[in-house]
Order: structure tokens, then C-alpha cells, then sequence
């Protein structure tokens, strides 16, 4: 039999899992489980990059497992399970962090994104500018480069180091492809960079894989505030809808979703609030954005809202069904035959690795 391309993908447990994760990147990884040989994990090393509570990650770790068979990954198709159980991760990481320049992580929008300093300071600038005119444009510089320094400093490195570990996870499979959600196209292409470059110095090992982004799930914006993406790490929950809310309580977070002015309903970016619910609507509804916009021609805010909340609830309803279904024994079990065979290939691997590197190998 012809061997199948491979994909592998991870979420970190960490925080609430939300219908962000589901539609930019797990929904999509059911349906590649038909065309792939695909790994799935739950990348505890890289929640621990941030304070985690030791229970609460041992409970989160079999929760996401649990979430992935509930929407419909297949353990007999896929394997799955957990990143600290195959040791080879931390040990590519480990040698890729000697071929990673500081220059390629200080690019990385997400860090800078975690620790709270900006992207591009322009905004800022302007900001202080018009609130203090005394000021040159040195003094702001100089302060914003302040801030941004301690900032610096109190970062943990785990946290800077991210994509790398991140990077062994996507080298170590010989995968084909990474289906995720835009904002880790960055890390992916991280990844591209430090295959070639560690091709080039040792010879060909890596396969350099693609990101696999979805058009209409790969950015689910805030319901709060559509111009920020839908996040775990949200301070109000009226941010997201988490996989485990309450049916009834995600409902009334559709209805106090934020609409853009106006009042028909359009699928137009001017419009980003209400693009965001369409996506939604039409992604969990199995309907093209334009046949959600057909069919409330002439309706307004309040009659797409109120079925987008029976849409958000029913398949709330359905998946938790399927979650309470799986006991965590069962995730367990699923979890420790996956790491067998993600060792057997992960060790593969590596062995070729440690041999392009220089390192006297073991006796058997
Ligand atoms: P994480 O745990 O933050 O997110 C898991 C997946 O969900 C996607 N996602 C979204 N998609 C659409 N809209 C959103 N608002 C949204 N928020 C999150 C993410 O893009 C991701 O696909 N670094 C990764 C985990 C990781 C990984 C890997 C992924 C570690 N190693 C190797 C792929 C391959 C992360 O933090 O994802």
C-alpha cells in the first residue's frame, strides 16, 4: 500500500479551548484524517512556557484529549497523544536552539504579543505625541524603549524559545504539511528556516513542511472586539465561546456580541464584527457565507443573532454529548498506545539526527 503524506498538529492545554481552536484548526483535522496519515498532540512543554498549575494541566492535558476524539478524531486513524510522553521533542528543541539565531525568535509576533509589548510602536507614538506636544520624538522613543526593556527582562526565556521546541515538534515526523490557525503561520515558517539551515550544515534530514491554514476559520475574532482574534487568554469571557460553556449561557454571549453599524446583514470587511459572526454561522451551520447572507435578505440584527445562538448551541449540545461519552481511563489508554508509536517513529528520527550531529551513539 502506497504510504499517505503526514500532517501533525498540536493545541496547548492551557486555558479554555474555544470554538477559535475547534474551526481554525481541529474541525479541519477531522476531515484531513481522510487524505493524511495524521499525529495529533497535546503540547503540555509548551503550556508550562507560561505559570501553570500542576493539577489543573494534568486535568486540562486529558481534557483537550478528550476534546479531540469528541469532535471526531479517530484514534484508529490517528495518533494521539501527549508531547511530554516522547522525550525526543525536548531533545530536537534542544538541538535546534544551537542552530536558531536570537534574531529569528526576536521577530516572532506572538511573544512580543504574550508579553505585552507592541508590534509597531506608530500607534503609540501618535498617542503621546497628541497628549504631551513638549515632547520630542526622542523622549517617546526612549521611553516606549524603556518600557519594552523590562518588559524584556522579566520575560521567561521558555517563552522566547517557544517556536523552536515548537519547530522540533513539526521536524521530528517528516510530515508534509501543519494545519493551523494564522496566527501560528509565523512559527511554521520558523520551522521551513531551521530545516534548510540545518540541512544545509548537515546534509538533507528534514522534509521542509507547508502551514495548512482554512480560508474562513483560520482567524475567529473576539466577540467583544472583532478586531482582536478569539483567545483563551481573554480577560472577559464574553470574549470566546469555550467548547465546555453551558449551551444556554453561549447564547447569551451571541446576543451581546458586538455588531458594526447599520443593520442589514453583510459579509464585507468594513464590517468585522458581523464577518466574524457569518463566519461563525456558516462554518458550525454547514452553509456557504453566502447562503447565510441570502437567507437573511430584508432581517435584521436581532433574527440572525437569535439563530446564530441556536446554531452555537446545538452543536454545543451535540459535542458535549460526545465528550461526556469518552472516561478519562479510555483518553488515558488512547493517549499512552499513541505515544508508542509517535516514540517508534520520533526515535527514528533522532537517531539519524544525533548521527548528522556528531554524537558517539549508544551501545544497544
Ligand atoms: P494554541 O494552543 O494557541 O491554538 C491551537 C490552534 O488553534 C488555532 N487558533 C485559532 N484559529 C482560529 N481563530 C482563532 N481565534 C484561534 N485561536 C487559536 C491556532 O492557530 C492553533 O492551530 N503553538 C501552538 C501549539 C503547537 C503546535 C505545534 C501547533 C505547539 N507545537 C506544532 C502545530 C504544530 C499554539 O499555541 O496553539
Amino acid at each position: 500500500m502506497k504510504s499517505q503524506p503526514r500532517i501533525f498538529s498540536g493545541i496547548q492545554p492551557s486555558g479554555n479551548l474555544h470554538i477559535g481552536n475547534y474551526l481554525g484548526a481541529i474541525k479541519q483535522w477531522i476531515d484531513l484524517q481522510q487524505t493524511y496519515e495524521t499525529i495529533f498532540c497535546v503540547v503540555d512543554l509548551h503550556a508550562i512556557t507560561v505559570p501553570q498549575d500542576p493539577d489543573e494541566l494534568r486535568r486540562r492535558t486529558i481534557e483537550i484529549a478528550k476534546i479531540y476524539l469528541a469532535a471526531g478524531i479517530d484514534p484508529n486513524r490517528s495518533t494521539l497523544f501527549v508531547q511530554s510522553h516522547v522525550h525526543e521533542h525536548a531533545e530536537l528543541g534542544w538541538i535546534l536552539n544551537t542552530i536558531a539565531r536570537m534574531g529569528d525568535l526576536e521577530k516572532m509576533t506572538q511573544f512580543k504579543d504574550k508579553i505585552g509589548i507592541k508590534v509597531s510602536h506608530l500607534g503609540e507614538i501618535a498617542r503621546n505625541w497628541s497628549e504631551d506636544i513638549s515632547k520630542t520624538k526622542e523622549d517617546i522613543l526612549n521611553e516606549i524603549w524603556n518600557n519594552d526593556s523590562r518588559k524584556i527582562e522579566t520575560a521567561g526565556v521558555g517563552l522566547f524559545d517557544y517556536p523552536v521546541l515548537m519547530a522540533a515538534d513539526i521536524l521530528l515526523y517528516d510530515i508534509a504539511a501543519v494545519p493551523v490557525g494564522d496566527d501560528q503561520v509565523q512559527h511554521v515558517e520558523l520551522a521551513r528556516t531551521l530545516a534548510r539551515r540545518f540541512n544545509k550544515r548537515f546534509g538533507e534530514t528534514f522534509i521542509v513542511p507547508e502551514a495548512k491554514v482554512q480560508k474562513e476559520g483560520a482567524r475567529i475574532m473576539g466577540l467583544d472586539n472583532p478586531m482582536k482574534k478569539m483567545s483563551k487568554s481573554a480577560s472577559s469571557e464574553y470574549n470566546y465561546i469555550a467548547l465546555m460553556d453551558d449551551p444556554e449561557a453561549a447564547k447569551k454571549k451571541i446576543m451581546k456580541a458586538v455588531t458594526d453599524s447599520g443593520s442589514e446583514i453583510l459579509y464585507a470587511d468594513d464590517k468585522p464584527a458581523l464577518k466574524n459572526l457569518i463566519n461563525i454561522y456558516s462554518l458550525l451551520g454547514a452553509l456557504s457565507t453566502e447562503e447565510v447572507v441570502a437567507r437573511y435578505a430584508g432581517k435584521g440584527y436581532v433574527d440572525f443573532k437569535r439563530d446564530l445562538a441556536e446554531v452555537v448551541a446545538r452543536f454545543l449540545v451535540g459535542f458535549q454529548e460526545k465528550f461526556r461519552a469518552i472516561s478519562d481511563d479510555e483518553a488515558l489508554r488512547i493517549l499512552h498506545d499513541g505515544a508508542r508509536k509517535a516514540r517508534e517513529m520520533a526515535s527514528r528520527k533522532m537517531r539519524e539526527v544525533r548521527e548528522k550531529v556528531g554524537f558517539v551513539s549508544e551501545m544497544d
